[in-house]
C-alpha cells in the first residue's frame, strides 16, 4: 500500500529539501508514500492571493480566513476516492506522543493542515478529525509539527527503514525509554563500554537492557512508567530503583 500525505501551507516550499533527503526520499522513491504540499494561495481569488484577515473583536494580528482553507479541503478531497484524515496543527491540540504517530500510521491518507499568522478562524476547525499539539511552545506555523509529525509517522510504515526491527526497538515504543548503545571502540578516553555487551552472551545482554531501560526510565521520564507494561519481578526493580532516588533527594 502507498500511504499518501498532503499539507496544506502558505510555505509549500519549505517541505521540499527535508522530504526529499535520505531515508524520507528513499522511502517516497520506493514508493512507500507520497507528500505532496499544497499551496493554500491556490484557492483565493483576489490579485493579492490574500489568506488572511483582522479579527472580529479586535486584537493584535492577523486570522486565516476560512473560505480558501473550505476550498481547498473540497477540492484535495475530490482529487482522490479515499476520504482523507484531516489533522490540524494548533498549540491548544492534544498533545502529539509516539502513540499518536502509531495510530495515524495506519491511515492511508491523511491531510495535514498548517496554519500561520496567529491563528485560524474557528469555523475552519470544524473540518479536523483531529487537533495535534507538538507541544507546550508556539511555533510560527504548522510546517514545523506537521514534517515532526509526518517523519515520525512515515518511520513506523512497513519497509520504510528499510530494517524492520529498528522501528521496533526504540524510546518509547515499549512506553520506556531505550537502553543506552555503544559502538567501536570498546574504550574511549578512558570510557569503558559496559564488559557485558562484550560478552556474546545474547541472554545476559537482553536483561542489561531492559534493566538499563528501565533505570533510564526510572531517572529521566518516571512519568513514562505509568503507562509501561512491565512484569512483576520489573515492577518490584522500578520500586526498589524509585525508593533509592527518594532516599538519595532525602539526604541531599
Ligand atoms: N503551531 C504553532 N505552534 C504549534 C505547536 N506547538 N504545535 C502544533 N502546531 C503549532
Amino acid at each position: 500500500m502507498r500511504y499518501s500525505y498532503e499539507a496544506i501551507s502558505v510555505f509549500p516550499e519549505v517541505f521540499d529539501a527535508y522530504f526529499g533527503s535520505s531515508i524520507l526520499g528513499k522511502a517516497q522513491d520506493r514508493g512507500i508514500f507520497s507528500f505532496t504540499a499544497h499551496n493554500l494561495r491556490d484557492w483565493t481569488h483576489d490579485r493579492h492571493k490574500t489568506v488572511d484577515d483582522a479579527p472580529f473583536g479586535g486584537g493584535a494580528g492577523m486570522l486565516m480566513k476560512p473560505a480558501p482553507i473550505f476550498e481547498a479541503f473540497d477540492a484535495i478531497s475530490a482529487a482522490s476516492n479515499e476520504k482523507p484524515y484531516v489533522v490540524f496543527f494548533t498549540p491548544t491540540g492534544t498533545p502529539f506522543t509516539q502513540q499518536v504517530a502509531e495510530r495515524l500510521s495506519k491511515k492511508p491518507r491523511i491531510v495535514f493542515m498548517c496554519g500561520r499568522y496567529e491563528g485560524i478562524d474557528q469555523r475552519a476547525y470544524s473540518l479536523a478529525d483531529e487537533e495535534l499539539s507538538l507541544g507546550d511552545y508556539v511555533l510560527t506555523g504548522g510546517e514545523l509539527a506537521c514534517m515532526v509529525v509526518v517523519d515520525a509517522i512515515v518511520r513506523l510504515l512497513p519497509g520504510a527503514l528499510g530494517d524492520e526491527m529498528s522501528a521496533q526497538d526504540e524510546s518509547f515504543s515499549a512506553g520506556l525509554l531505550e537502553y543506552e548503545q555503544y559502538t567501536r571502540p570498546s574504550s574511549y578516553r578512558g570510557m569503558n563500554v559496559p564488559e557485558v555487551l562484550l560478552s556474546g552472551n545474547h541472554g545476559k545482554i537482553a536483561s542489561w537492557r531492559r534493566a538499563n531501560a528501565l533505570e533510564r526510565t526510572v531517572l529521566r521520564r518516571p512519568d513514562l512508567l505509568e503507562q509501561a507494561t512491565l512484569s512483576k519481578e520489573e515492577e518490584l526493580f522500578v520500586q526498589q530503583l524509585l525508593n533509592t532516588r527518594i532516599k538519595e533527594n532525602d539526604e541531599s
